[in-house]
């Protein structure tokens, strides 16, 4: 299957958009399906075995509830700080209790993508996860944002749609699930944009000074690790 990127309506939908505030909670019951959670919360155990992050940061974050799932399956990390990034403000500010329930301080920050990697800032995140959220970029988007997360970070955890027969089929079949005609559409033009192989690895800058893996996750996932060589 070639990749191809197309857009996503509920990116353009309005962000309290029946709609799209429907497909959001659909994409909670995806997300558990694809079991990213627990893929994200293993890898930052991993990551970080001895010395917790500080700092986290969750580009495309969405309403947040992902990373409130990776919170849950967390050791509990003192002091940790959660930067929850998204081009619209989806973010209730009830979330933040349940975040503190494991530790977690979080803030959200309301910007693309790009331009919260091009500014100038003192925050320096131990790690960026990014999940449903590369497939969105061309191949062209893709390297220049690796790039720029390459020059923020030294540990990048991304989990995204698989691009395989199995994955395309399961996107097909979640209106049996209940899921509205936004999360239908856009699981199919996610699965299309997925990634196999190693895609991503061959589009991430300088691999000589990183150790990267890359693998098929569950049924329907396609994950990438990249981690700085000391
Ligand atoms: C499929 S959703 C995934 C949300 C969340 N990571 C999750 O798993 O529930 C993709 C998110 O990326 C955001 N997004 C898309 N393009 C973006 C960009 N260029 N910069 C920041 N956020 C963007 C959208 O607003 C949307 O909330």
């Amino acid at each position: 299957m070639q990749r191809t990127v197309k857009p996503e309506w509920l990116d353009d939908l309005p962000a309290d958009d029946p709609r799209a505030r429907r497909s959001r909670r659909d994409l909670q019951r995806i997300n558990a399906v694809m079991m990213n959670s627990a893929l994200v919360a293993r890898e930052l155990r991993r990551a970080f075995p001895r010395q917790p992050p500080r700092l986290i940061a969750e580009i495309g974050a969405g309403d947040g509830q992902f990373m409130l799932q990776v919170a849950h399956r967390s050791p509990q990390w003192a002091a940790l700080q959660l930067l929850l990034i998204d081009r619209l403000n989806l973010f209730d500010g009830g979330i933040n209790a349940k975040f503190r329930e494991s530790g977690w301080r979080t803030e959200a920050v309301t910007l693309d993508v790009n331009d919260w990697l091009a500014q100038t800032t003192p925050l320096i995140p131990d790690v960026i996860v990014a999940n449903l959220f590369l497939h969105h970029f061309d191949t062209r988007g893709l390297s220049e944002l690796l790039l720029r997360i390459s020059q923020r970070t030294r540990v990048l955890i991304a989990c995204e749609p698989r691009r395989s027969p199995v994955a395309l089929a399961g996107s097909r079949l979640l209106g049996i699930a209940g899921c509205n005609d936004v999360t239908r559409h856009d699981a199919v033009v996610s699965v299309r944009a997925g990634f196999v192989g190693r895609e991503l690895s061959d589009l991430w800058p300088d691999p000589a000074c990183w150790t990267l893996r890359e693998d098929r996750y569950g049924l329907f996932s396609h994950y990438f690790v990249a981690i700085k060589t000391p």
